[in-house]
């Protein structure tokens, strides 16, 4: 067995145990926040949001993680500055790190401030660059997503797997509205536009990473997203890989971890999607 097999045998047990635990105590906390923040700021642009419940949750996540591994890199939202350049700069330093923590401790910041119930916690572990645990926690439903590379995915300990529409036209999908009114939103709305008539409808909940989630869990049947990052999307995408689904970019390249225009579906309409986004130039 090489070290590597051996390092992940050994430890990836307890590396998920750590992830369920950290999003599980921050989903707890965030919930008793809900209504409840005291400071809320705009970042990249105004629909950019953060509050003190973001950053604590990620410090809650962060002091966690490091009590249990000391030595592994951690790369969380609130510790990157805002926008795209400043995101792929500081995944840049950190992706080959041989352990790497992505945590986005809140994700759908904005319905947590509105208390629309639609938020979540996203840990992943990459290994060299490749995701080896993802966590995405829903703390208004308790819903617990949990995926181990090459072991499956689960929720509520049920064994998750892809929907099974085949055509467009029987297709529940998703997608978001990232915050970055010059690249991403244009591309989103051309894609939206040609994908509208095609589909039996599209939804917008507001949190890329449970959106990564109803996928492999078959309530989506796929999920596209421009100019989103890594803490968005790692700890999903495992979720929907182990569920029989796939993850590729908008130009139809396997999923790593610099993807930020993703598309994650069900398999069966990957190349009908990637053929509409791309044939409407919403691919990048
Ligand atoms: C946002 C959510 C949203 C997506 C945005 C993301 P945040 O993350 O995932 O669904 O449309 O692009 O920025 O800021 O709430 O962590
Ligand atoms: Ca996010
Ligand atoms: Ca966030």
């Amino acid at each position: 067995m090489s070290d590597q097999q051996q390092s992940f045998a050994v430890g990836s047990k307890s590396f998920t145990a750590v992830a369920i635990n950290c999003a599980a105590k921050a989903g707890e906390w965030i919930k008793t926040k809900l209504g409840n923040y005291t400071t809320l700021k705009m970042k990249y642009s105004g629909q950019d949001l953060v509050t003190e419940v973001d950053k604590g949750s990620e410090a809650m996540i962060r002091n966690l993680i490091m009590t249990h591994f000391p030595d592994h890199s951690f790369l969380g939202e609130e510790g990157v500055e805002p926008g795209p350049e400043a995101s792929t700069k500081a995944l840049h330093n950190v992706k080959d790190a041989d352990y790497l923590w992505i945590v986005d401790p809140v994700d759908g910041t904005t319905n947590f401030v509105h208390g629309f119930p639609f938020f979540s916690v996203s840990i992943a572990l990459a290994h060299r660059g490749e995701v080896l645990v993802g966590v995405v926690y829903d703390p208004m439903r308790d819903e617990l997503f949990v995926a181990e590379k090459g072991k499956g995915a689960y929720v509520h300990g049920r064994k998750m797997s892809v929907s099974d529409e085949a055509a467009l036209g029987e297709s529940l999908i998703a997608t978001g509205f990232p915050p970055d009114p010059h690249y991403a939103q244009p591309l989103n709305m051309k894609g939206l536009q040609a994908l509208v008539p095609q589909v039996r409808n599209i939804r917008s909940g507001g949190s890329a990473a449970l959106h990564l989630a109803y996928v492999a869990a078959g309530r989506l049947s796929g999920f596209w997203e421009i100019g989103l990052n890594a803490w968005d999307l790692s700890a999903g995408a495992l979720l929907v890989a182990e569920s029989g689904g796939k993850v590729t970019d908008t130009s139809g390249t396997s999923y790593h971890l610099g993807v930020r225009n993703v598309l994650a579906t069900n398999g069966h309409i990957h190349d009908a999607m990637l053929e509409q986004l791309n044939k409407a130039g919403a691919a990048n």
